[in-house]
């Protein structure tokens, strides 16, 4: 986007309207001043300039350009930022690629749906059972807005005889999962008589439901939508949208195992609760947790199951360098019992009291029913207690040796680290085309690497590569990825460019690219060496052209001469390269 428009945009963006939206403000002099969104406080220190066009809070320094306010406050990205402002302000926006979403009518749909259900339940005698059940959970009216609850009804195809009425596609119905066709070809809805939950996106776009069950006797207590295009449980955590203001100003995630474990603390005062959805928590959802906040709570079941998920949970959630505290529920309870057991002061003070660091809740938790003088247990208990600190920082190992020696009845000095075992080497990919050579195939690889590094180097390769000039296929698909990616940021963050990528590219990057000597080496390709690369490509690119040429002169009739001057000349450019 141009700097003028940009320009435009923040001109025609009153910053006083658009912060009233998400502060209450008051004048003050020439200014007006609010409570600070992006930190916790009590006296205002939130300063809005009508003059200057900005917002910045005097305490903690956020705010900025109506443009780059909004792009905070709403946690999306400057791109999206300034064009939902452009068009609020009627500016008219033409980007070279329009870029609109592809699924936006999955998301219509699904949107329909949800109201649908959030209607019935209100509206509809069955859905009145269906409150009663929501009631009897202590939910109200409004924490049943604020989850946008809903209820499906019984009849079979309702859901799918409205969606019809509106003119809603039945295949996107059934890419979706919301109805489903049975043998004799019928159609019927995927949900039947069950308390709605809406699933949505980190954009807020209903992507996916859960269904509970009202019959205690019902086998199956949730069914959810399918995996979609568009619903993808490893990359989504319930309520994250809905709790993206507290999560702001409280700068924390509490992690939850389930739908109800939100609701009532949320009702509790904990409104910065999100829940993953019956699976365990993936790379991703801990990626997504460490774009919105530096620090996590994990806040699982309190009996077996939700302690080993905690044990599970942790090593993901410090790879994105998440700090990590464990909040344990007494009495195998989970976190909705408990506040329906001791109420939310109690449970306020859980989190003073019961929240541990990760450390200490693994020492806990490995040592727990191990009797440490059978030999099997003190063997056990070490190899945990030793592996959980290999990695860890001096003191932690210091700590946590001392303890374990202490609760072996050990010398310290007699316990020791295993060695690490040797990285095996990662298995080559085979060459797709017979002509690509190691030094060719590197230099693509070390070109991709450089173009991770800096936009700047990135724009560069470009210039002189096209995609089509990268001879692995695979290759040259994650170099369109990263051209995208820089339309939209100006700086890498490998792990967002990560999620982007399809299976396969995901994991040619992070056994062939990312291996450690190229990332964490901080390796610098210098100006020279990247040409020398490019030319490589090149000359790559020369030979296969070549060989191609060679095969059709060799095998075809009447070839064209301009064909064989084709081969001529490049026989004499390579000769040349020599
Ligand atoms: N879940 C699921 N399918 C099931 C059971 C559970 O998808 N058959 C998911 C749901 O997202 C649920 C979470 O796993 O919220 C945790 O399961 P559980 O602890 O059994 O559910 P609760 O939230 O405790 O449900 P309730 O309080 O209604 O019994
Ligand atoms: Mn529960």
């Amino acid at each position: 986007m141009e700097e003028k428009l940009i320009q435009e945009i923040n001109e025609k963006t009153p910053i006083v309207d658009l912060v009233s939206e998400f502060v209450s403000l008051s004048k003050r002099g020439k200014n007006y001043m609010g409570l600070c969104p992006f930190h916790q406080e009590k006296t205002p220190s939130f300063s809005v300039s009508p003059e200057k066009n900005i917002a910045k809070c005097m305490s903690c320094g956020e705010g900025g350009t109506p443009i780059n306010f909004y792009r905070k406050i709403k946690n999306i990205s400057f791109e999206e930022a300034a064009t939902a402002l452009a068009e609020r302000a009627g500016i008219k926006i033409k980007t070279q690629k329009q870029k609109s979403d592809p699924n936006q009518h999955y998301y219509k749909l699904m949107n329909e749906v949800a109201n649908f259900y959030q209607f019935n339940l209100k509206n509809s005698e069955k859905g009145q059972e269906a409150l009663k059940y929501l009631y009897q959970r202590q939910m109200d009216d409004d924490l049943i807005l604020h989850f946008k609850m809903g209820y499906a009804p019984s009849h079979g195809d309702t859901l799918y005889q409205v969606l019809k009425d509106k003119k809603y596609s039945v295949s996107d119905m059934i890419a979706l999962g919301v109805v489903k066709q049975s043998d004799d070809g019928s159609y019927y809805d995927l949900f039947s008589d069950r308390v709605i939950f809406p699933i949505t996106n980190p954009k807020g776009d209903v992507v996916g439901l859960s269904g509970r069950t009202l019959n205690p006797k019902d086998q199956v207590k949730y069914i959810n939508s399918p995996e979609t295009v568009i619903f993808k449980k490893g990359f989504l955590l319930y309520h994250l949208y809905e709790a993206l203001s507290e999560i702001r100003v409280s700068k924390q995630v509490i992690l939850y195992e389930g739908f109800f474990d939100v609701i009532s603390s949320y009702a509790a005062g904990v409104k910065n609760g999100v829940a993953t959805m019956g699976t365990a928590l993936t790379k991703n959802q801990s990626n997504l947790i460490k774009s919105v906040a530096p620090s996590v709570i994990i806040a699982y079941d309190g009996d077996a199951a939700g302690q080993k998920a905690t044990d599970h949970a942790i090593p993901i959630l410090e790879k994105e360098r998440l700090k990590v505290e464990v909040l344990t529920i007494p009495e195998q309870m989970d976190p909705d019992d408990f506040i329906k057991s001791y109420g939310p002061e109690q449970y306020e003070m859980l989190f003073g009291e019961y929240t541990v660091d990760a450390y200490a809740f693994r020492y806990t938790y490995y040592k727990q029913g191990k009797n440490l003088s059978d030999a099997n247990d003190m063997k056990a208990f070490r190899r945990l207690v030793m592996s959980m600190i290999q990695n860890s920082d001096a003191s932690i190992k210091g700590f946590y040796l001392q303890k374990l020696a202490h609760d072996l009845n050990i010398p310290v000095e007699s316990l020791e680290f295993k060695r690490q075992p040797e990285r095996q080497e990662p298995i080559l990919p085979k060459p797709e085309r017979p002509m690509m050579l190691d030094k060719y195939a590197k230099a693509e690889r070390y070109l991709i690497f450089t173009m991770l590094r800096s936009k700047k180097a990135s724009d560069q390769i470009m210039k002189h590569l096209k995609q089509t000039d990268f001879a692995e296929t695979i290759t040259a698909s994650i170099r369109l990825k990263i051209e995208s990616y820089y339309e939209e940021h100006s700086d890498m963050d490998l792990n967002q460019f990560l999620d982007q990528l399809s299976t396969e590219q995901r994991t040619h990057m992070e056994t062939q690219l990312l291996s450690d000597m190229f990332w964490t080496n901080q390796i610098e390709i210098s100006e020279p060496e990247m040409e020398g690369y490019i030319q490589l490509v090149k000359e790559a690119n020369m030979k296969r052209r070549l060989e191609y040429l060679r095969e059709k002169i060799n095998n075809e009739d009447n070839v064209s001469d301009i064909l064989i001057t084709e081969r001529d000349q490049i026989i004499v450019s390579l000769k040349h390269k020599k």
